[in-house]
């Protein structure tokens, strides 16, 4: 081992890369000390993370949702840079884990080919965490090998989702071969 570099990842877990290029990931799950254990409460319920997503995580990818004016909302999903290295590594999502959808209202000016939609006031954000593969969190929002809660903008502490069973694994079952997530809209981890 030549040169050992040690970086400290946005959720506070050192992950350690050696110069031949091969990633060791860390021994503790990313939900023991990182953002996912922050975002979990003892009786299973969820709350948004309080780190600065938008600064230090990975912005994974953007869906525009149209109608006949342009985007009228912008869904932007961000995880933690250490799980997008994992998943390009494993082709699975680590314990610890932290898939964020911002929702946010497309902005729409010009005309023509100037027409242009750009992100907008934020309205809240969907998450998705990955649990610990022992002592995992249970509940109604646990279960096909995730944590589900919605949020609106102005609650990031009270989760609007009751049972994710009838709120939100019935539109991500045809992304089920990946593990929920919808890795097609996502360059940087697809195949
Ligand atoms: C009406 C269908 C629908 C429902 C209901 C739904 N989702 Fe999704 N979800 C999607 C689609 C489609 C995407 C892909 C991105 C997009 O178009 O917004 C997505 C993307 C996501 C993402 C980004 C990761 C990914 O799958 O690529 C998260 C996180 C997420 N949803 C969480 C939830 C949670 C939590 C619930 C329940 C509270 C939920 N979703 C309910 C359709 C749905």
């Amino acid at each position: 081992m030549k040169t050992v570099h040690s970086l400290a990842g946005a959720a506070g877990v050192a992950i350690t890369i050696v110069a031949a290029g091969a990633v060791l990931m860390p021994e503790v799950p990313v939900a023991a000390e990182g953002a996912a254990s922050a975002m979990v409460q003892p009786d299973g319920t969820i709350v948004m993370t309080t780190q600065n997503y938008q600064r230090d995580w990975t912005m994974l990818g953007i869906f525009g949702h149209l109608d006949e004016n342009g985007v009228k909302q912008f869904n932007v999903v961000y995880t933690q840079p250490e799980t997008a290295t994992a998943y390009r590594e494993t082709g699975e999502f680590p314990a610890g884990a932290v898939i964020i959808k911002e929702l946010r209202q497309g902005v729409t000016t010009g005309e023509g080919d100037d027409k242009v939609s750009s992100l907008g006031v934020l309205n809240g954000w969907f998450t998705m965490i990955k649990p610990p593969k022992t002592n995992a969190p249970q509940g109604p929002l646990w279960g096909d090998g995730w944590g589900w809660a919605k949020f609106n903008v102005d609650a990031p502490n009270a989760t609007i989702t009751k049972d994710y069973k009838t709120e939100c694994i019935g539109c991500h079952s045809p992304v089920k071969n990946t593990d929920f997530i919808h890795v097609e809209g996502y360059p940087q981890v697809r195949n």
